[in-house]
């Protein structure tokens, strides 16, 4: 079992900054990645279409006998998370909400915290349960960014839109006296944009998001169940269309090269 995958989807290459904080933590690990590029966004669509969608992506990743599943997705996290996990009983399936919630709450100096995610993660107020779950007395405030997801698969990550779309989702959130002094980067698209975000917050605001923390919490689970790898592996990629936008987006979401040979064109549709 320990040299079996670990499947990670997401609506599309945004996960890949999660499958990158995992290669680093973890460099043995075989991954699996699935990105749903025909189906993407999921932030703009209602918690039951976002939570068939993931049971489709996790049922064509059970192909690989996967020892562990991430969803690499707030949105599809915050809503899918409890039906996968009783689906898919017998293995782990991890979630980027509230991994993305400790750093916030372990970065934060006085417990003002900013969320910035889809229409679906804020309209659920998952970030915020989770917050408060671990810090009762944070203040938190939140607010939708769908633009920012356009832009990071555009691959437009730098530059005077990105600059100015940011300028205009953030600057008034933290112009206020009580601004916030952490921003949750909570939507797995965000950490390619992490310059433009920056200068429209200042630089007196931490930036957090789920990556790192999530592979933290993948590494625990294997080592406590005894499912490390011991040998590395190549890593395999699927999109459910543009297999090739997504070899040349995705490179640097995942900060290597992905060739677009490695990516296998799939369709999760019954
Ligand atoms: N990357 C996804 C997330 O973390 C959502 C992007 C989208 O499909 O809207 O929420």
């Amino acid at each position: 079992m320990s040299d079996a995958p670990i499947a990670i989807f997401d609506s599309g290459v945004g996960g890949l900054t999660v499958a990158a904080a995992i290669a680093k933590r973890l460099p043995n690990e075989r991954l699996v990645y699935l990105g749903d590029t025909a189906r993407l966004p999921y932030g703009t669509k209602s918690a039951e279409t976002v939570t068939r969608y993931a049971v489709q992506a996790t049922r064509s990743l059970m192909r690989f006998e996967p020892k562990m599943i991430v969803i690499a997705c707030n949105t599809a996290s915050a809503v899918a998370l409890p039906v996968l996990a009783a689906a898919y009983a017998t293995i782990p399936v991890v979630g980027v909400v509230e991994p993305g919630a400790r750093a916030a709450v372990d970065a934060s100096r006085d417990g003002a915290i900013a969320v910035i995610a889809t229409e679906g993660t804020v309209r659920g107020g998952a970030y915020v349960r989770a917050i408060h779950a671990l810090k009762p007395d944070a203040r938190v405030v939140q607010r939708a960014c769908p633009l920012f997801v356009s832009l990071a698969e555009e691959g437009w990550t730098s530059g005077p839109v990105a600059d100015l779309t940011a300028e205009r989702y953030l600057s008034e959130l933290f112009a206020a006296e009580e601004a916030p002094d952490t921003l949750v980067l909570g939507c797995t698209h965000f950490p390619v944009l992490r310059g433009p975000i920056a200068q429209a917050v200042g630089s007196a605001v931490r930036l957090v998001d789920s990556a790192a923390t999530t592979a933290r919490e993948v590494d625990r689970i294997l080592a406590e169940r005894g499912l490390k790898r011991a040998t590395p592996a190549a890593a395999k990629f699927l999109a459910t269309d543009a297999p090739e936008r997504f070899a040349r987006i995705g490179s640097l979401f995942l900060g290597r090269e992905i060739a677009p040979d490695q990516v296998e064109l799939v369709d999760l549709t019954p």
